[in-house]
């Protein structure tokens, strides 16, 4: 049996990151002030975030050196390995041959530890005491836990009420590393007290928890705010994912054909894909195709235009394929891709068609993982299976001997009440009626 496993060389882990923004074929649609509507300038945003971190939001350099203490940091669990997924391969008799990264290593057990220790380490070094966030599934905000621990920060995060009530173990994680976790909506900001006055069983989404992790930063002077996707800053940071494969494909004598990830904030997925892109913009034939829940089309129903990144409307205005910003997804098992909108950059290659998009429903995804599961051993996040199942779905499709790789994006040891719920067959394949969209659409501003 072939080794299924290829490991990078600690020393050759990637010493700086990826920028996409000057290699855009068409540039970014710059951020909005949610009042003015006129562009963000970089002091309007220093309230929320260090300077460091906006100066590599709006950065016209392509690589960006990782700090030592960083790697440092990196190098408990990187280089992570790439591994062929033979046996998966077998049991659906795939032609192609399927890699895929495995971001499940990290302490947090997913890919979020990559851009909450650089996040953490850049508030550090400018004074900043305490970090607020929110969380969907628990994978953010145990990340950012994990690297506040690390660099001797405070960590409050506002966690999802459905994901908090759904995943119990995450937040013991979460405590377990110093973090403060609160579900939300809380009755520690106005907007969660407004929204439990206004509906005392709601259930929260990301939307608004950020919110309240917004409003916790900017009424606190000590804490800054943190976000775990959707920020050029986020997608640089992840970028080690997508520089690590491509130096590990190119060990194994490969050539991809196609990247495959899951889209929540587009994070895990733009950090695999946008290495790539130079190499697809001189010509080389390589789809890039994002998986998405049903329940939250982002990519394939969402309207490309400005919204709010939150509830309340404290964040910039982004342009970007958006479900609008009230709109509540269905408490679907996988509440990491439970966004109403997706980075920038992802939406503005999407709208370029150098991204593709496809959507499933909850039960095909927790097939697929269990099949994943019975073949390759381990168990994904119910994030994870919606790449899993593309990547099911592709090997049937594609020319015999293409190479699939794809994002495994996080383990699902925390996630086991949503598999005894699919195990009890209660899952719901939600619909998602197009007036719901156009109705969450009419709150997005005219610009
Ligand atoms: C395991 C896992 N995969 C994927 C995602 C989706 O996030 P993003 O699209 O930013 O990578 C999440 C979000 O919490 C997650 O926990």
């Amino acid at each position: 049996m072939a080794n299924t496993s290829i490991i990078l060389p600690a020393s050759d882990m990637p010493r700086a990151w990826y920028n996409a923004l000057p290699d855009l074929p068409t540039p970014l649609a710059p951020p909005l002030d949610p009042q003015t509507q006129q562009p963000v300038r970089p002091e309007q945003l220093a309230v929320i975030f260090p300077n460091a971190l906006i100066e590599q939001e709006m950065s016209p350099q392509r690589q960006i050196e990782i700090p030592e203490p960083v790697l440092d940091v990196y190098r408990l669990f990187r280089p992570t390995p790439l591994k062929r997924a033979l046996r998966l391969e077998q049991a659906i008799g795939s032609k192609c041959r399927i890699y895929y990264k495995d971001e499940s290593v990290s302490p947090a057990g997913s890919h979020k530890p990559n851009t909450a220790i650089p996040q953490t380490y850049f508030n550090k070094i400018e004074g900043v005491r305490r970090l607020a966030t929110e969380t969907g599934a628990g994978q953010w905000g145990t990340a950012l836990s994990f690297a506040c621990k690390m660099f001797g920060m405070t960590c409050t995060v506002y966690m999802v009420k459905v994901s908090y009530e759904q995943k119990p173990y995450r937040q013991i994680l979460m405590r377990m590393y110093g973090g403060e976790v609160h579900p939300s909506p809380s009755e520690l900001t106005n907007t969660g007290r407004a929204m439990l006055a206004k509906d005392p069983g709601c259930k929260g989404s990301l939307g608004l928890a950020i919110s309240e992790a917004v409003e916790d930063a900017a009424t606190h002077d000590d804490t800054k705010y943190t976000l775990g996707s959707v920020l050029n800053h986020v997608l640089l940071h992840q970028t080690i994912v997508g520089l690590e494969t491509a130096k590990q494909l190119e060990m194994a004598g490969e050539k991809p054909d196609y990247l495959v990830g899951c889209v929540g904030g587009g994070s895990n997925f733009g950090g695999l894909v946008l290495p790539f892109l130079p190499r697809k913009l001189a010509g080389e034939k390589i789809t890039f195709l994002a998986a998405e829940p049903r329940a939250c089309p982002t990519l394939t129903r969402g309207a490309y235009r400005y919204d709010y990144g939150d509830v309340a409307r404290l964040t910039p205005l982004l342009k970007m394929h958006t479900l609008g910003h009230g709109f509540m997804p269905a408490p679907i098992h996988a509440g990491g891709l439970r966004y109403h909108g997706d980075a920038p950059i992802v939406c503005n290659l999407a709208a370029e068609g150098l991204i593709e998009a496809r959507a499933y429903y909850q039960n095909e995804c927790f097939e697929a993982a269990r099949l994943f599961l019975s073949t390759e051993g381990f168990l994904p996040a119910p994030e994870t299976s919606h790449a899993i199942k593309a990547v099911i779905d592709l090997a049937k499709e594609a020319a015999p001997g293409s190479v699939i790789t794809f994002l495994y994006s996080g383990h699902g040891l925390l996630d086991l009440a949503s598999y005894e719920a699919y195990l009890r067959g209660g899952l719901t394949n939600f619909e998602l009626p197009q007036e719901d969209i156009d109705t969450a659409l009419k709150d997005c501003p005219e610009i």
